[in-house]
């Protein structure tokens, strides 16, 4: 018994908890995901598993992504990424729907499933489904090995390492790294991004990492902020565009390990349901960083200011507007917006671990959920 203690000390690396360990391992974490596929200074960008289908992806009428979870919402961003900067249509679809609504799958579809141990059941029956329709699959997993990586005809691991905590956060911005990475040398291939642009957003992914490193800085004023909305019961979660993924994410990290209910909802979506929830009560996280809508997101927190909300924003390095309207701001440093939900997601997760820890949960392994979900 001692020993098992012992052993699992070591492998916590002098962490608390392995979710807190893995959420500071993600600067060398989306290294590793990219470490000998982004060239930046070549201008490269080298996956064999996309190079050799080619042809697949670029004839494809559509990409359709299944996911469950976490890799769910990073299949969110990635639509996004590959709208907006590859300009191929993108459907994201839950495993555990998309198997069982006789979706319309032809042999001109490209699916991709994402999921970090490559063992969920759904999402595995999800691939299944589609190469019985003829559809090119690939696979987005972490775990080496794994069945979804076996079953599926191609793909690309993120090599975040082992993830434990079962609420998953190295997974997801790895998972978003590689599809970044699949999204620009399909949209070079296209034509569809300049050569100049294309560039930019290779430099600017390696400079990821560190600005991670930076974001998690803010550790300790995210704990005196934890620590202000522990005793929360309900939490809304806000965001637009790239980051409307990451509202719902930090929203499930919440729920999953302090179990404290949290929506996440397109910021200006809240005006149809959620605004009659707001009440100084109620703590509204608002991601409104500078790149991409940030006027439209600052008149969102002006409503949830006069219906007395208390308003947590999540800003970029040196904003002054939303600091004079929020209760409480965090600083991420600046990026591309397709790129911003790798540094926006780093405060939400180390919110929700701090008020799991305040309120003695369980955070590596919370109640009634699993790593791996085997069975549907
Ligand atoms: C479980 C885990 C989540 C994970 C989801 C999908 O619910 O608790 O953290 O996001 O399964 O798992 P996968 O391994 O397919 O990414």
């Amino acid at each position: 018994q001692e020993l098992k203690f012992n052993l699992e000390q070591i492998e916590k690396g002098g962490y608390d908890h392995f979710m807190l360990k893995e959420i500071y391992e993600q600067p060398h974490a989306i290294k590793d995901t990219y470490r000998g596929r982004l060239l930046a200074k070549d201008g490269i960008i080298r996956m064999a598993g996309v190079e050799n289908h080619k042809e697949k992806f670029l004839n494809a009428n559509r990409i359709i992504i299944v996911a469950c979870g976490t890799s769910w919402h990073a299949g969110l961003v990635a639509e996004y990424i590959f709208e907006d900067i590859a300009r191929i249509p993108v459907e994201v679809e839950y495993a555990s729907e998309f198997r069982y609504r006789n979706p319309v799958i032809t042999n001109k579809d490209v699916v991709i499933a994402i999921s970090q141990s490559g063992e969920t059941a759904d999402t595995l029956a999800a691939i299944k489904l589609a190469k019985q329709h003829g559809a090119f699959v690939f696979g987005v997993c972490n775990v080496v090995g794994s069945s979804i990586a076996r079953e599926t005809d191609a793909g690309a691991y993120t090599h975040a390492g082992p993830e434990i905590g079962v609420a998953s956060t190295k997974a997801f911005t790895t998972q978003i790294t590689v599809l970044t990475l699949i999204a620009l040398k399909l949209a070079k291939e296209k034509g569809a991004i300049s050569n100049s642009d294309f560039h930019y957003h290779l430099e600017q992914l390696e400079l990821i990492p560190d600005k991670v490193s930076k974001a998690l800085e803010s550790d300790t004023h995210i704990k005196a902020v934890a620590e202000t909305y522990k005793d929360a019961t309900n939490c809304l979660y806000l965001g637009r565009g790239y980051n409307f993924p990451v509202a719902l994410e930090g929203a499930l990290k919440l729920k999953e390990i302090s179990y404290i209910h949290a929506e996440g909802y397109p910021a200006a979506e809240m005006k149809h349901g959620p605004i009659a929830l707001i009440d100084e009560q109620m703590p509204v996280f608002v991601i409104a960083t500078k790149m991409g809508h940030y006027e439209k997101v600052v008149s969102n927190i002006q409503e949830i200011k006069s219906r007395k909300g208390k308003i947590i924003a999540i800003v970029t390095e040196g904003d002054t507007d939303v600091k004079k309207l929020a209760d409480h701001t965090i600083e991420v440093p600046e990026t591309l917006e397709s790129l911003s939900p790798l540094l926006t997601t780093i405060p939400l997760q180390l919110l929700s671990y701090h008020i799991a820890v305040m309120l003695n949960k369980n955070v590596d392994q919370p109640r009634n959920l699993a790593k791996s979900v085997t069975v549907e």
